[in-house]
């Protein structure tokens, strides 16, 4: 078991181990361990998808049942596309790609059920999987605690207010998260803002030599500019308007600011320059990072060429996802394909030569 570098929010000393809680020697603050889970700040947006009191249930149902059992009975038949996010650890299948080993410690930012966590519990030395939201991590304890994997802490806290000591980590994830870390901060504060000080973090989180890896949607994604609907708000077209367009929309409609901030491949390339990352590579994850079927790197027009053409006349799909393969394959000619897939596997690192 690794030590994690914990650090008190109120003076930034070392906080002692304690049974069950971290202490200050230097200002006396406790920070409670419970039900195993490091407790630090709420982050003010309660994410979830399920209202609290089916939560709480559904992690008495896995404590009694087992938490395979909980998901099936609940999400199986009712939520197929839900049911597998969370069951299906070969989400995590992008970790072969870099120098990973049992040495090796992670954090995972936003880590939710744990789909991400666990798989990556199983092939390195230790993983901290932090997340805002509590419940969510009560449930994600129960089944690393199910699935016998001890290398992992839990720590609920806000990133924005996290208490890691600096340069302790070799791989940092957002799997589907930094486009929500804007969300709930406030109408005032720029969700842009929100994501450069996240990523920012996550530099000095990290080892010099170490890995950030993020999967997140591409606001330029052909299917959005079909007119599918933005992945997290449900608006058409939304992802690449005018921030203040979009917010107008936003607004009219869902009675809500827009927050959940994506970006083209520019976009990303920047936010990432700007919070201090030089080295990064552009993946294509398909269908996308939420599921990942194949991986292939943006520059490799050849493979794009052999998969698309794959794709496009072995699958049988729907009308929308042939428009898009068809319009993939045309730009791929062209070679500006790198612009448009639905989403991004992005692997950036800090400091050192690249992979
Ligand atoms: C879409 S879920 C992704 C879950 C997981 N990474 C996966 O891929 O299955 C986003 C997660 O980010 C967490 N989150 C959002 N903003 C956060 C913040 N400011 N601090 C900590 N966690 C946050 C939410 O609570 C939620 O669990
Ligand atoms: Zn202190």
């Amino acid at each position: 078991m690794k030590n994690i570098k914990f650090c008190c929010l109120n003076c930034g000393n070392s906080l002692k181990n304690n049974l069950d809680s971290l202490n200050c020697i230097e200002c006396n603050k406790n920070y409670p361990i419970e039900n195993g889970i490091y407790s630090f700040i709420e982050s003010p947006h309660y994410y979830t998808d399920l209202n609290k009191q089916d939560m709480i249930q559904l992690i008495q149902d896995s404590k009694e049942n087992g938490w395979k059992n909980a998901i099936y009975n609940r999400f199986h038949d009712k939520n197929p596309f839900l049911y597998n996010i969370i069951l299906d650890e070969t989400r995590a299948d992008w970790q072969y790609m870099l120098p990973l080993n049992l040495d090796s410690v992670a954090l995972d930012i936003g880590a939710g059920w744990g789909t991400i966590s666990m798989p990556l519990a199983r092939n390195i030395g230790h993983i901290v999987s932090l997340d805002g939201t509590k419940d969510r991590l009560e449930f994600l304890k129960v089944r690393a605690n199910q699935e016998n994997l001890d290398n992992i802490t839990v720590v609920h806290s806000n990133i924005f207010t996290h208490p890691f000591g600096s340069q302790q980590f070799d791989l940092v994830v957002f799997n589907g998260v930094l486009e929500w870390v804007g969300v709930g901060q406030g109408d005032s504060i720029d969700p842009k803002e929100k994501q450069l000080q996240a990523l920012k973090i996550a530099n000095d989180l990290l080892k010099d030599g170490g890995y950030l890896y993020i999967g997140i949607e591409n606001s330029h994604g052909f299917k959005y500019i079909l007119g599918e609907p933005d992945d997290h708000t449900g608006l058409k077209y939304a992802t690449y308007l005018d921030r203040q367009d979009a917010n107008e929309i936003s607004m009219k409609k869902l009675n809500t600011n827009y927050q959940t901030y994506t970006y083209s491949q520019c976009g990303y390339k920047d936010l990432l320059e700007d919070s201090g990352f030089s080295i990064m590579d552009f993946y294509y994850p398909v269908p996308d990072y939420k599921r990942i079927e194949y991986i292939y790197k943006l520059d490799n027009t050849n493979v794009a060429e052999f998969l698309l053409n794959q794709l496009r006349f072995t699958h049988p799909s729907s009308t929308i996802k042939e428009r898009v393969l068809d319009l993939e394959l045309v730009s791929n000619q062209f070679n500006g394909l790198a612009n448009f897939p639905a989403s991004y596997s992005i692997f950036a690192k800090k400091g050192g030569p690249s992979k």
